[in-house]
């Protein structure tokens, strides 16, 4: 299986995804929001690339069955229901709603891979689980890191390194890219030290500076989230068996 890894979502085109398996990386904060509001019972999440798209989805549907998420600058975006901190997607503000949420790189990144066979979300909080999941596809995959203000950030390079050492299982590979190479030299160097490495990135300290010190600590958590969304009619959605019926 090959496995290549986009460290910012900028470059990658519909060629690099189509027929592969597609993991969008976005640690601080959208893929751990996702995965979140899906394991707090949301009914699904639809992540749009920008307000407007935001506002014409939201205007087709029922106000009681939606609620509007994301960020600009970090900060909940005036008149939304909820920011793109994880901790705000409670059970109780979520369970049976639909998120439409629009972040500035995370539901970007996203959009940028419809294309895939398959596409999900993972961070640290499903690191397991998604490594499961690209092997169950049988498929080449590709793991796209959104990044911080178009550049690479450390929380999702370093990501994607511990997936690639686990879909690897400490061994490296012949053969791989450059990024996939950088990721996972990345997260050797720096696993005895990961969860300090982690708190220490240019976005973890934007969001500490903000307030948000917590959405970090929690993001940080590893195999504490072991749900893996599908993509599915533009939505991310829990897989049947860990919905839980909910
Ligand atoms: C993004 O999509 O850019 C991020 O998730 C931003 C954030 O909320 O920290």
């Amino acid at each position: 299986m090959d496995i290549d890894v986009f460290l910012t979502s900028q470059g990658v085109s519909e060629e690099d995804v189509r027929g592969r398996t597609v993991v969008i990386i976005d640690v601080l904060r959208a893929s751990s929001t996702i995965l979140t509001a899906l394991h707090h019972g949301a009914r699904a999440v639809i992540p749009v690339p920008d307000m407007e798209e935001a506002g014409r989805i939201a205007s087709n549907m029922d106000p009681s069955v939606y609620l509007l998420g994301g960020e600009r600058k970090g900060d909940r975006i005036d008149g939304y229901h909820l920011g793109n901190s994880p901790l705000e997607y409670t059970e109780e503000q979520v369970t049976g709603k639909t998120i439409i949420l629009n972040t500035t790189n995370g539901t970007v990144a996203i959009g940028r891979a419809e294309g895939a066979a398959y596409l999900t979300v993972g961070s640290f909080l499903n690191a397991s689980a998604v490594v499961d999941f690209i092997r169950e596809k049988e498929k080449d995959a590709t793991l796209i890191c959104a990044g911080h203000q178009q550049r690479a950030s450390l929380e999702d390079t370093l990501c994607a390194g511990l997936l690639l050492d686990k879909l690897w299982n400490g061994e490296r590979r012949g053969g791989i890219s450059d990024t996939a190479h950088i990721a996972h030299t990345q997260y050797v160097q720096d696993v005895n030290t990961l969860q300090h490495t982690l708190r220490s990135g240019a976005h973890a300290r934007a969001l500490q500076s903000k307030g948000y010190e917590a959405d970090v600590e929690y993001a940080v958590q590893q195999d504490s989230v072991p749900l893996v969304p599908d993509y599915i009619d533009n939505r991310l959605v829990a897989p049947p068996r860990a919905s839980g019926g909910k």
